[in-house]
């Protein structure tokens, strides 16, 4: 039985500590909101954050985050109102959606860390992220208002 806090709540998951953290917040707890797509790292589909930090979730075993908070999209606000969130719904950045949990997660946490990112930030941080829509210029702009929105300036 593993422990952690998942979204603000205790949680613990009877499974291998192999398990990759991805299979147990979807078909052990049922939250499917972060996404599968490439299962070794390297599309960004699967993004949460470990303890503050943008993590593939994908590549994370389940023993790897014992004890540590986890947030997924669902908990990154609880009423789904995160700045980035409403700079993702008032430019339209989605097209499928499919990678977009993942990106939202990964813009969330370069403003923690970087709450004024230039364009190279944003792309540096954000390159990992894969979107076979092609909405990259939306998401930089939404990163870029979620910025202003956060207090950071649009120093673009
Ligand atoms: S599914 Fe985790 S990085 Fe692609
Ligand atoms: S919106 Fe379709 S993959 Fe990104």
């Amino acid at each position: 039985m593993i422990e952690f806090e998942l979204n603000g709540r205790q949680v613990s998951v009877d499974a291998e500590p192999d398990t990759p953290l991805l299979w147990a917040i979807r078909d052990e707890i049922g939250l499917t909101g972060t996404k599968f797509g490439c299962g070794i790292g390297a599309c960004g589909a699967c993004t949460v954050h470990i303890d503050g930090t943008a993590t593939r979730s994908c590549i994370t075993y389940l023993s790897d985050v014992e004890g540590m908070k986890v947030t997924t999209i669902e908990g990154l606000d609880e009423n789904g109102n995160h700045p980035v969130q409403e700079a993702w719904r008032n430019l339209r950045v989605p097209q499928c959606g499919y990678c977009q949990s993942g990106q939202i997660m990964q813009a969330a946490s370069l403003l923690k860390d970087t709450p004024n990112p230039s364009d190279d930030d944003i792309d540096a941080v954000m390159t990992g992220n894969l979107c076979r829509c092609m909405t990259y210029p939306r998401i930089r702009q939404a990163v870029r208002d979620a910025a202003t929105a956060m207090g950071g300036s649009d120093n673009g």
